[in-house]
Parts: structure tokens; C-alpha cells; sequence
């Protein structure tokens, strides 16, 4: 199974703070907001991982992330030349994706909750059985998101890009697991109205063939789309409120390397000495000794 996180975009929701600089590359808290999404993909066992960025911006992310070796995975980059739509990723990574299901998160999405090591399992179940999986989150406001329409069972009926009057208030939400032969598919999209491959005619194709699942974050689940300045500052205060409360660092990339054995004890402390002068290198500290 491979792993896209797509974070180009424009950001322009976010101007004047992302004239200069990437969305993803900015904290949510303590940390990088990449690392949100990169923690998703790594809990669902995901390894090889292609990171889609503009050109101007690939140089940070490549200095933040390197090659992977810090989480015991392996990252790669590639370039989107503009912002031609979500979809575009599958045909940009078509050689990285090759003939292998393919996971795909938004760079400014962050998911936590319980039971979503479940859900991010029946989705890899899914994709190795050549279907598609959706996650869907309630929200208020459903003309702002892609919406799926649900039956009793939580099969999909139809999913629409911000719709004038929504079927459902389950937004469709920036996480995606697709069977091998993903990029074929993207490429038989025609752009939308706005010029871009919407996800939306992706998922619609599986929809098509009865090969799209949903799987529905439940009550109490946290996502977010970190997109303005409200939502960013809304994640970061949850995500202090939660780890203060917890005690611990959520969304953390070393942890989930370190408890899968993807590193060692020695990698871990290597990344908590230079990490030391904060909580996030105390936690790992911490979670040194918790094992020793
Ligand atoms: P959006 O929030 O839709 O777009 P954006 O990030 O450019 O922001 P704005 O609307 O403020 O201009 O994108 C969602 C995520 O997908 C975000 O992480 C950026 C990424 N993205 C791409 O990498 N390429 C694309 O072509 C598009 C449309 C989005």
C-alpha cells in the first residue's frame, strides 16, 4: 500500500501569512502541520509515502521531512505545477503509486479519535479488494463540503461537490483509499466547471461501479480542515487542550514509528536529544524510559 500527502495549493484563504510560505509547512501547536496528515498515513501501516508540493515550496518540506529515515519510512517528492484539482495526484505519482492501492490525505486535514486504527483498516481491507473508501464527518454546514448521501446501511448513494442543497450533512473528508489502478482512472476525469479533476469525479466512478465504501468517523471524533485562520487556530487550541489533558503528544510520527518498530530505541533518542529543549523532545524522552 502507498501513500500521497497532497499539499500544494495556493492557499489563499490563508494570504498574507501563505504569500510566503506553504500552509503545511506552518504549526498547528507544536507541530508542523504536515505532520498531521504524515501521522494518519503512518497509523494506517503505510511505509513508501509521496509528498505533492508546489515547486517554490518543495525545498521545506524536503529539509523538514528529509528522506523519512527519522520515522522509518520512506518519502519521496514530486511537483505539481499548478493546482489542477485533488485528482491530478493520482496521475503525478502514477510511476511512485505503480501497481499498489494508494491512500491519499490533504496536507491541512488532521484526524484523531477513537477507533480510527479500525477505520483506517477496514479502508486498507477494502482498497486490496479493488474498492474505494470515503470517511465521512458530520458538520453544520454542508454546502461548504464534497457530501456523501448515505442509505440505512451506510452504503453510498451519491456524493456531490458543494451542493445548493445537500442530501446529507456528512462531509466527505480530505482522506481517501483507493485500489490499485487508481491512476488509470484519474486520467479518464474531464476537469470540472473551475477548471480542476475534482475528487468528487473520482469517487464518482467507483460510485459507478458499486466499488465505493464509507466509512463514518463517529461521535467525538476530531477532524479538521486547517484551511483559515479560524479552523488553524481552532485545531491548535484543541490539539493543546487534548494533550495537556492527556498528558501526552497526539499525531506524532516518531511514536507511532517507534511502537511499530520502525525505529529503535537509539533512533528515538537521537530525535529527542534534538528535539530536547521543548515537550514534544521530553515526551519521546519519556516514551524511552516508559519501555526501558
Ligand atoms: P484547498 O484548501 O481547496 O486549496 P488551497 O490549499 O490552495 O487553499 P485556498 O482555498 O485557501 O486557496 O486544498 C485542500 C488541500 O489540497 C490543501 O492541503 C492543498 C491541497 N491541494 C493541492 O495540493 N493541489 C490542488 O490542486 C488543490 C486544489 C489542493
Amino acid at each position: 500500500m502507498k501513500g500521497i500527502i497532497l499539499a500544494g495549493g495556493t492557499g489563499t484563504r490563508l494570504f498574507p501569512i501563505t504569500e510566503g510560505i506553504s500552509k503545511q509547512l506552518m504549526p498547528v501547536y507544536d507541530k508542523p502541520m504536515i505532520y498531521y496528515p504524515l501521522a494518519t498515513l503512518m497509523l494506517a501501516g503505510i511505509k513508501d509515502i509521496l509528498v505533492i508540493t508546489t515547486e517554490e515550496d518543495q525545498k521545506g518540506f524536503q529539509k523538514l521531512l528529509k528522506d523519512g529515515k527519522d520515522f522509518g519510512i520512506h518519502i519521496f517528492y514530486t511537483v505539481q505545477p499548478s493546482p489542477d484539482g485533488l485528482a491530478q495526484a493520482f496521475i503525478l505519482g502514477e510511476k511512485f503509486i505503480g501497481d499498489e492501492p494508494c491512500a491519499m490525505v490533504l496536507g491541512d486535514n488532521i484526524f484523531y479519535g477513537n477507533g480510527f486504527n479500525e477505520v483506517l483498516e477496514n479502508a486498507t481491507i477494502n482498497a486490496k479488494k479493488g474498492k474505494a473508501t470515503i470517511f465521512g464527518n458530520q458538520v453544520r454546514d454542508p454546502e461548504r463540503f464534497g457530501i456523501m448521501e448515505l442509505d440505512e446501511n451506510n452504503n453510498v448513494i451519491s456524493v456531490e461537490e458543494k451542493p445548493e442543497h445537500p442530501k446529507s450533512n456528512y462531509a466527505i473528508t480530505g482522506l481517501y483509499f483507493y485500489p490499485k489502478g487508481v491512476a488509470e482512472k484519474a486520467k479518464k476525469i474531464k476537469p470540472s466547471k473551475r477548471g480542476e479533476l475534482e475528487i468528487t469525479s473520482l469517487n464518482d466512478l467507483y460510485l459507478q461501479e458499486k466499488n465505493l465504501k464509507a466509512e463514518i468517523l463517529g461521535e467525538g471524533f476530531t477532524w479538521f480542515d486547517t484551511g483559515t485562520f479560524d479552523s488553524q487556530l481552532d485545531a491548535a487550541n484543541m490539539i493543546r487542550t487534548i494533550q495537556n489533558n492527556k498528558d501526552k503528544v497526539i499525531c506524532c510520527p516518531e511514536q507511532i514509528a517507534y511502537y511499530r518498530g520502525w525505529i529503535s530505541q537509539e533512533q528515538l533518542g537521537e530525535r529527542a536529544k534534538v528535539l530536547q529543549k521543548n515537550s514534544y523532545g521530553k515526551y519521546l524522552q519519556k516514551l524511552i524510559q516508559d519501555t526501558k
